[in-house]
């Protein structure tokens, strides 16, 4: 099936609310004409656009409203030196444009949410964005679905929508547990004290809800923490197929540092890639261990990207002729990858001629 590719548009940043000493939430002024291209569904991400430095620099947010909420807001927590989260929680401000790309990723319910189901997330720090999402929009649209979140901060302070969780928990009191999980500050449940890794996991499932009655299972947060909340979900039973994860960071923690290959202008192609976006195609010459959305660029063409490090998935598209080789993978599932589908920041041609759709879904 074709889709539009998503783009950038210049919005207005109408709101800039502080959430915590770290984080900030912004949310953008979406024109009447654009209001199709801005629709989102639950657990979605906006790329931001920006020059720091005289350098392009591009970042991916969650949304953290709900469906319901009629805006379209995200929240940035400031890392230690990162330059575009430390930008937005110290520079940007109400009334400022800044490029936005439409929504793209496909963390969330999807299809296949049953009426009345379980659901169980667990998020830590700016990992509660997507959740927050979903959380609101289940409660809202679901009204005989079950919801357990499990958040982890290292002190109250740090915890990010507080008071949203508490109002959605007052609003939902029968339907929505939220257990603050806080690895620095004591509380008396002695459950709550620590980081969420496998053993607090299957302590706090074995005491709130058994994971045979789990329909489904959002996780996003660190690295760490989501390879040991996986682990322990499909050692208590649940299928790889009712776990959703969303990755911030790459597996090398942080955003990758791999810098796209030097080719020198004369180097000869080694491959070509015919690239199929919004119904054109174009040809583009591939040095040898280049990557596909590498050559784009230094070929002027305008793709759909954000991380280039293999996890927001901005950059998939569809090989359907030829063959590629990718470096990593933190987002595609295995469906996607047997259908064709592909990262393109991360792919090398290992034919001489390569054909890849960004149109296909
Ligand atoms: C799909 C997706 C959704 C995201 N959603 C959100 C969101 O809702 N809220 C949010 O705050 N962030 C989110 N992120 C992370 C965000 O895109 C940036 O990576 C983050 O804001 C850091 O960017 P920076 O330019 O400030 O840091 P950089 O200048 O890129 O990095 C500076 C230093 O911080 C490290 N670092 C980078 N990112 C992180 C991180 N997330 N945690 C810890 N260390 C890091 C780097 O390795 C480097 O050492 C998301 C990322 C993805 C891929
Ligand atoms: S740009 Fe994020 S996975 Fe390729």
């Amino acid at each position: 099936m074709a889709v539009t590719p998503p783009r950038f548009h210049r919005l207005a940043v109408r709101d800039v609310a502080r959430e915590t000493a770290q984080a900030v939430s912004i949310a953008f002024d979406v024109p009447p004409a654009l209001a199709d291209d801005y629709a989102f569904a639950p657990g979605q991400y906006l790329t931001l656009r920006t020059t720091l430095d005289g350098e392009e620099v591009r970042r991916s947010y969650s949304i953290c409203a709900g469906l319901d909420d009629g805006e379209l807001r995200v929240a940035v927590k400031q890392v230690d030196q990162g330059a575009f989260s430390t930008w937005v929680n110290t520079t940007l401000q109400a009334g400022d444009t800044i490029e936005v790309m439409t929504p793209t990723g496909r963390f969330g319910l999807g299809a296949s949410s049953p009426a009345g189901g379980v659901y169980v997330a667990f998020a830590a720090g700016s990992g509660i964005t997507p959740v927050l999402s979903i959380l609101k929009t289940l409660l809202r649209r679901e009204p005989s679905s079950q919801v357990f979140l499990f958040y982890g901060n290292r002190t109250s302070h740090d915890i990010l929508f507080n008071e949203d969780l508490t109002d959605l928990k007052d609003r939902h009191l029968e339907r929505l547990s939220v257990l603050h999980v806080l690895s620095r500050e004591e509380q008396d449940l002695p459950i709550l004290n620590g980081r969420l890794d496998g053993a607090k996991v299957r302590a706090l499932l074995t005491a709130m809800v058994p994971a045979a009655t789990i329909d489904h299972a959002f996780v996003c947060g660190p690295a760490s923490m989501i390879d040991d909340v996986v682990a322990t979900l499909g050692e208590l039973g649940l299928s790889s197929d009712r776990i959703h994860v969303e990755r911030f960071v790459s597996g090398e923690g942080g955003r990758p540092k791999r810098a796209p290959v030097a080719v020198a202008p004369d180097a000869p192609a080694a491959h070509t890639a015919v690239l199929i976006l919004d119904g054109k195609r174009r040809e583009v010459p591939v040095a040898a261990g280049e990557a596909i959305v590498d050559a784009a660029i230094r070929n002027g063409m305008d793709l759909p990207f954000a991380c280039k490090g293999g996890m927001c998935a901005t950059c998939r598209a569809k090989v359907v002729e030829g063959a590629v080789t990718m470096d990593v993978n933190y987002s595609l599932e295995p469906w996607e990858l047997a259908a064709g589908f592909v990262l393109t920041c991360q792919s090398h041609p290992t034919t001489a001629r390569v054909v890849v759709d960004y149109d296909q879904v």
